[in-house]
């Protein structure tokens, strides 16, 4: 089983895609190397941050930029937050992103990984994007990529989220597709993994972007396997050790692995799921520390918290049925960004 389509998640967003404030774009001025000629559609919303923050968003196999577009709420979510979203359609028959070539295994080495590099710098210069807000996610072949980003490119993105990937270099080979990957047939130790990544960019010492990832136990189009060899190779490449399950975290039959302090590497299974996995946006946007999930009222607290007098740094300010806090701490301004929606952002 090669490749799944996607496309039943399009009724959830359509009409959200409807109401948007911009439109996508393809870009066609020289944004740098291009050896594969990848087309480049980039969504700008009518009101961006002073500095925004730049997502890369790939999508699975048979897919293309627009149809990731249409498929997620990541451009919904921009009109929101004021982050500006890269949407690249792989430039193949198969619409499946090149993970196996050592050119794109490697640091400035060619094809798929230096054109989406060359994407995001591009876009950081042009719309003085925030360089410590530089992200990449994406699903299935997308998912793959987001492996092979953070891992060539460490210095350009600070987080990653990949969706039933599989870890880094795993599909390196002659061919574009890797049956024993996709099986989960390849089985390494941590330290070879974790030197696979190091071999990606010699000599990098920098620090490396947090990365989540999500794999359905029933995944059959890219074994679950893979989720396992993927908490071999991240937890060995931050030095960090398995720490605690929470289960149906954040849904039911989601288990939430947590790799030292949770602040470097997180593992989502969802058990019962298959590749089909559903992208919940906001989970994402969290984890990139773009959206502020308001803290939940554990059961353990006897006592209810005292109110918070001032909104939480890049939580909400105001809006037509909001009820909180309206005064942003030291250092955050409040931004309106629609009539539901106001948020603290940092005073550039
Ligand atoms: C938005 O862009 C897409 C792709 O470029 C195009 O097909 C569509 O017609 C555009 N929609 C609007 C409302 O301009
Ligand atoms: C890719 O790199 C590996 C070593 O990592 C090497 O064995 C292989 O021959 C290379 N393939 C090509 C096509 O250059
Ligand atoms: C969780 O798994 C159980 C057992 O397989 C199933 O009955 C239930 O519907 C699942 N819940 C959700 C929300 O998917
Ligand atoms: C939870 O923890 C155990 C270690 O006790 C681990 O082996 C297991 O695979 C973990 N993950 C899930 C999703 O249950």
């Amino acid at each position: 089983m090669r490749f799944s389509s996607f496309l039943s998640i399009a009724a959830a967003v359509a009409s959200t895609f409807a109401q948007l404030s911009s439109n996508l774009t393809l870009i066609t001025e020289d944004f740098g190397e291009n050896p594969t000629n990848v087309p480049f559609y980039l969504y700008v919303p009518k009101t961006i941050q002073k500095h925004p923050a730049i997502i890369l968003g790939v999508h699975w196999c048979t897919g293309t930029g627009p149809v990731f577009f249409e498929n997620t709420e990541y451009a919904k979510y921009a009109d929101q937050f004021g982050y500006i979203v890269i949407f690249p359609s792989a430039p193949r028959e198969s619409k499946c992103w090149d993970v196996a070539s050592n050119a794109t295994l490697s640091h400035n080495g060619g094809s798929d990984s230096l054109a989406l590099a060359n994407m995001v710098k591009w876009t950081l210069r042009k719309y003085r994007g925030d360089p410590n807000r530089v992200f990449v996610t994406g699903l299935s072949s997308g998912g793959m990529m987001t492996q092979v980003m953070v891992a060539t490119y460490p210095e350009l993105f600070k987080a990653g989220s990949s969706y039933c990937g599989v870890p880094y270099g795993c599909f390196r080979g002659p061919g574009e597709w890797n049956n024993v990957c996709s099986e989960g047939r390849l089985i390494k130790t941590p330290k070879q993994w974790g030197d696979d990544v190091r071999n990606a960019y010699p000599g990098y010492r920098g620090p490396r972007p947090k990365l989540q990832i999500w794999h359905g136990s029933e995944d059959v189009g890219l074994a679950y396997q893979n989720f396992h060899e993927s908490n071999k190779m991240w937890s060995n490449v931050f030095g960090i050790e398995w720490k605690r399950n929470n289960t149906n975290t954040p849904f039911a039959n989601y288990t939430q692995m947590v790799y030292g302090d949770g602040t470097k590497y997180v593992a989502y299974s969802a058990a019962g799921v298959g590749h089909d996995i559903k992208i919940t946006a906001l989970d994402v946007l969290a984890w990139f520390g773009i959206y502020k999930p308001r803290p939940t009222t554990t059961t353990t607290t006897t006592k209810a918290p005292a109110p918070t007098p001032t909104a939480l740094p890049w939580g909400q300010c105001g809006g037509i049925t909001y009820k909180g806090p309206i005064t942003c701490g030291k250092g955050f301004q409040c931004k309106r960004w629609t009539d539901y929606f106001s948020q603290c952002i940092p005073k550039y």
